[in-house]
């Protein structure tokens, strides 16, 4: 964080003092904070605190009332590295959604280049609320980050989900994402993401529980580091939400097997963690399949192994990385994946541990790499599972 410039943005809640503990810890790790604070903010917080911890005024009008000094939020938005809102109202997050610019830093938050981070800090029904989480994604679509509140006591004394992260947490957020966020920069990743379906007739089909969410975490991870990502996504109900994501939806294993084949001639690497159906059936039929009373036999003929293709066509200087959920003789049969495969590294889930897997929001994997090494992680939330599984890939391409 040494030498990085960081707006803070400060608005009107209780949470406001805990600005006072991020301010510091941005100076500590050698940061240069400049905090923009709402007029409500300024209810909770004084700006002569903040200012003695930064060394420099605090902004809040677009003019110094006493000498007439303007602000210019322009230069304020591209001056800075990254921009952190901490804490953010649902009010305040409501006029950024909807570009609502009637403050100093709203207009900074419209005129910033850099990344920005929110760290909703709110009662629990008003985090809830369907206005706040609609809110909260559209800013999430526009490439906004958002720092999830925790859960517990709240300044209400009620329980729930609302609390502002913790300052150290938010720093860390923060110094992971700057030293991160270039190590990738003009490579092309190619992912693979969701169940793929094998259409039986109209109305059915053969298909499996991934959700999507550890592809598309993965995705997200490469796009915030820099790469140019090439998302093939099974049918999913899952939101791409960085800039520099092409996705490309597909639906059976054939047609992720053409979009992947065309894909990866011009890519660094591709991380296959799209659980594939292994078999499709022989003979689609047109007309709904109806109910009788005899046994119905489905003859099925194997899918193509993706991976495989894939692990035949890679050149030299390209990584292939594949993923295995097993549910017994984990490691023997991840490793017999990885040889087969061709892979340089295969990531391996078991649905014996819980937690890890299909639809949950957390996993737990160990990276076993061809030359033997073997990398276990602890269960984590599937973002922070993709940045671990996404730093191992970025050695290989260093
Ligand atoms: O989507 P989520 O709900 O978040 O769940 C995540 C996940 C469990 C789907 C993910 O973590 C995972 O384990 N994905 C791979 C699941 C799987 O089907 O593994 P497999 O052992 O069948 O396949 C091994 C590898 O070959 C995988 O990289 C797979 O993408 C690939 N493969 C398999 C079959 C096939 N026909 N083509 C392939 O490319």
């Amino acid at each position: 964080m040494k030498g990085k410039k960081i707006i803070l943005g400060i608005t009107g809640s209780i949470a406001a003092y805990k600005a006072a503990y991020l301010v510091r810890a941005f100076i500590k790790k050698g940061a240069e904070v400049q905090v923009v604070i709402t007029p409500a903010g300024k209810e909770f917080i004084t700006p002569v605190t903040l200012s003695a911890l930064t060394g420099k005024p605090v902004i809040s009008e677009f003019f110094t009332a006493n000498d007439g000094t303007w602000h210019s939020h322009v230069d304020l938005g591209l001056w800075a590295d990254a921009m952190v809102i901490a804490p953010a109202t649902a009010s305040t997050i409501g006029k950024m959604a909807n570009g609502i610019a009637d403050n100093m830093l709203i207009t900074t938050y419209l005129s910033a280049k850099a990344p920005v981070f929110i760290a909703p800090a709110m009662d629990l029904d008003m985090f809830a609320h369907p206005t706040t989480q609609h809110n909260l994604d559209l800013l999430r679509s526009y490439g906004n980050h958002i720092i999830e509140p925790g859960v517990g006591e709240l300044a209400s004394h009620l329980e729930g989900k609302g609390r502002m992260e913790e300052p150290d947490k938010i720093v860390e957020v923060l110094e992971r994402f700057l030293a991160s966020r270039c190590d990738l920069a003009g490579k092309k990743i190619v992912v693979t993401a969701g169940p793929t379906y094998e259409k039986i007739d109209p109305v059915r089909f053969i298909g499996n529980y991934s959700s999507g969410k550890m592809g598309f975490a993965l995705a997200e991870e490469c796009a915030e580091r820099g790469a140019d990502v090439v998302l093939i996504a099974g049918p999913v109900s899952q939101k791409t939400v960085h800039r520099s994501i092409r996705r490309i939806d597909v639906e059976s294993a054939r047609e992720m097997y053409d979009v992947a084949l065309s894909e990866y001639p011009t890519a660094d690497a591709a991380i296959m963690c799209a659980a594939v159906a292994d078999y499709a059936p022989e003979h689609y039929s047109d007309m709904k399949i109806k109910r009788s009373s005899d046994d119905m036999i489905l003859r099925l003929r194997p899918n193509p192994d993706i991976a495989a293709a894939l692990g035949k066509m890679k050149r030299d200087n390209q990584v292939l990385a594949g993923f295995a959920l097993e549910t017994d003789h984990e490691e023997e049969h991840a490793l017999s994946k990885m040889k087969r495969k061709n892979l340089d590294f295969i990531v391996l889930n078991s649905l014996k541990d819980e937690g890890a897997g299909f639809r949950c929001d957390t996993n737990k994997v160990t990276i076993l790499k061809s030359d033997g090494e073997q990398i276990p992680f602890d269960m984590k939330p599937k973002k922070e599972v993709a940045a671990d599984i996404v730093s191992v890939l970025g050695k290989y391409l260093k």
